[in-house]
């Protein structure tokens, strides 16, 4: 067992090219504490379903189920932080590609998501969904914890564009951002939640510049906040088309 994931770390390694050497270390620690996190879950699921009769066992149990799916998560977050980032690029037609994130998203959403167009005849542009959907999903999900205690909460996704660039936006009229906070909330680890850690936002500006654009936020405290990125029309098209 020590061997195999000796030789899998080997090999990561070596596959791991020039990819930051903070990133692979990241990468290679969340492996290694994924094997053993999957092995306490089976455990537990196993004592879970013998002990399905005895009330304060399954309770017990409950909760070292539930912790471990909360590592997990963040474990994945960091995965995908860490993942050296290669885009696999499609021609896109934005307003369909929107309209199944917020599909995804809808159903654990307190209010509709609107998608406006400030122009018309948006151009395509090419992304790669998995990326974008990430940094969509990102984005939203922020929102979605802004506007938790606003009376009407409303959240819209604007699409806009010109020559170079294509632009989307996430606005809500959540609880703001302290403009002391605003410079750092792409920084890593940089979180006001106390379940947050901190990654979601250095994801999405990590893709965002592989799609030869850039993120920027921007709040009004009390009011609410957007998050506007753009992906570049020209230079990453085509160099990967
Ligand atoms: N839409 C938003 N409204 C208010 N604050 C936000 C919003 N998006 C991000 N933030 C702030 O930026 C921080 C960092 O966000 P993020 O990187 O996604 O990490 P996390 O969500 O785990 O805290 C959040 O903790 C929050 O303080
Ligand atoms: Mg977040």
């Amino acid at each position: 067992m020590a061997k195999k994931r000796a030789e899998k770390r080997k090999k990561s390694k070596k596959t791991a090219g020039k990819a930051d050497p903070t990133e692979t270390m990241v990468a290679a620690l969340a492996h290694e504490i994924k094997n053993p996190l999957n092995s306490m879950m089976g455990a537990s699921q196993y004592i879970y379903n013998k002990y399905s009769n005895k009330k304060d066992i399954k309770e017990f149990i409950k909760i070292i189920i539930d912790e471990i799916e909360r590592l997990d998560r963040y474990l994945n977050e960091f995965l995908s932080f860490s993942r050296g980032i290669t885009l696999n690029l499609k021609e896109s037609d934005i307003i369909n590609f929107l309209t199944g994130v917020i599909m995804l998203t809808k159903h654990s959403f307190p209010c509709e998501i609107k998608i406006i167009k400030l122009k018309e005849d948006i151009p395509v542009v090419y992304i790669d969904h998995e990326k974008v959907v990430q940094v969509m999903i990102n984005l939203l999900s922020n929102s979605k914890d802004a506007v938790k205690e606003t009376p009407s909460p409303s959240v819209d996704i604007l699409v806009d564009y010109n020559k170079n660039f294509l632009y989307i936006t996430v606005r809500d009229n959540g609880h703001g951002i302290d403009s002391s906070d605003i410079k750092k909330v792409f920084d890593p680890f940089f979180t006001n939640k106390n379940e947050g850690i901190g990654i979601g936002l250095t994801v999405c500006k990590s893709i965002v510049k592989k799609h030869g654009g850039k993120i920027t936020a921007s709040s009004i405290k009390g009011k609410g906040s957007e998050f506007k990125f753009s992906i570049s029309r020209k230079a990453v098209a085509k160099r990967h088309a």
